[in-house]
């Protein structure tokens, strides 16, 4: 005999979404918030290998359902990593073995990029026999995507966001200019905290604190930090993100699009994570707004 909540559970284990109204007492009037995990594996489930089809009522027996879209348009796989130069010997060692280690596992017909950084930004060209030519910016100064793409001379395209750090900023620009609307995924390997730049979070001077939580409360990001590339809890975490599934592909995806759909009696206000509105309008939106609100369809 299962209890309420241990049926709970089982749900979240099983389907990997939490809905906190399973923990509240009343629904009229709260917010209410589901945590989903996308990609969770369910061995269990056999995929589904159609279109999806909307259903009013689900299969009791199937609480989520997964389906296998196989005409989807192959998309190429992109890795633009970004490396700090500015750590000791022994970590660069480290690092670049586990970046040559990552290269291996990499289909043949991803696109790779290459950016390093200490003071400067250096955008590098990579070619058969290695770099072939590098190009250098100020490490203070941020750029609008379309002064880089003048600068690199690539081909122009609406560009839109903006980012925190230089570095980071010139990788996401890069992909912009060079592939928009697709998925990438950025590497990014730094051995400290920003020190100048639009990223900077501490000074060179040690009178100066780090940026800690307050900053972070008060909307100001901060970030994690760990101890070496040296250490086998770095190089395996690594190593996790380029695992594979049963049908030999990578566990981590590219330019999702997440949708929203609920029955009439909920509204819903927003997603909370690193996501892009698509601003579809749906019936089922709230007024209020929480995180990225006004569309039903995120893209991640
Ligand atoms: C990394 O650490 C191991 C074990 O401490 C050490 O043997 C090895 O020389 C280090 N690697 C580099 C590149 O220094
Ligand atoms: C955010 O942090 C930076 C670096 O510590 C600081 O210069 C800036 O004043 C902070 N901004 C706000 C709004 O607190």
């Amino acid at each position: 005999m299962t209890t309420y909540l241990e049926f709970i559970q089982q749900n979240e284990e099983r389907d990997g979404v939490r809905f906190s109204w399973n923990s509240a007492g009343s629904y009229e009037n709260v917010l209410v918030a589901a945590l989903f995990i996308p990609l969770k594996e369910r061995p269990d489930l056999p995929p589904i290998q159609y279109e999806p089809v909307l259903c009013s009522r689900m299969m009791c027996h199937f609480s989520s359902i997964e389906y296998v879209v196989l005409c989807s348009p192959q998309m190429p796989l992109i890795f633009l990593y970004v490396v700090d130069t500015c750590i000791e010997d022994e970590d660069l060692q480290a690092l670049r073995e586990s970046m040559q280690m990552s290269l291996s596992l990499l289909p043949p017909t991803a696109l790779v990029g290459f950016i390093s950084f200490g003071r400067m930004v250096q955008v590098h060209e990579l070619g058969c026999e290695g770099i072939s030519e590098s190009y250098v910016f100020r490490g203070t100064k941020d750029l609008s995507a379309k002064q880089l793409q003048e600068m690199l001379a690539l081909s122009k395209v609406p560009v839109t966001q903006t980012t925190h750090g230089v570095a980071v900023s010139i990788a996401v620009r890069l992909l912009e200019c060079t592939f928009p609307n697709t998925g990438a995924q950025i590497m990014m390997f730094i051995g400290g905290p920003a020190t100048q730049g639009p990223g900077m979070v501490v000074g060179d001077e040690l009178k100066t604190p780090i940026r800690s939580w307050h900053g972070f409360e008060k909307d100001n990001a901060s970030m994690v930090m760990g101890d070496s590339f040296n250490i086998s809890l770095f190089k395996q975490t690594f190593q996790r993100v380029f695992t594979k599934d049963i049908h030999r592909l990578f566990k981590m995806c590219f330019g999702g699009t997440l949708e929203i759909k609920t029955s009439r009696e909920i509204k819903f206000s927003g997603a909370i994570r690193p996501c892009v509105s698509l601003s579809s309008k749906g019936p089922c939106m709230s007024e209020k707004e929480i995180g990225t609100g006004g569309t039903c369809q995120w893209k991640t």
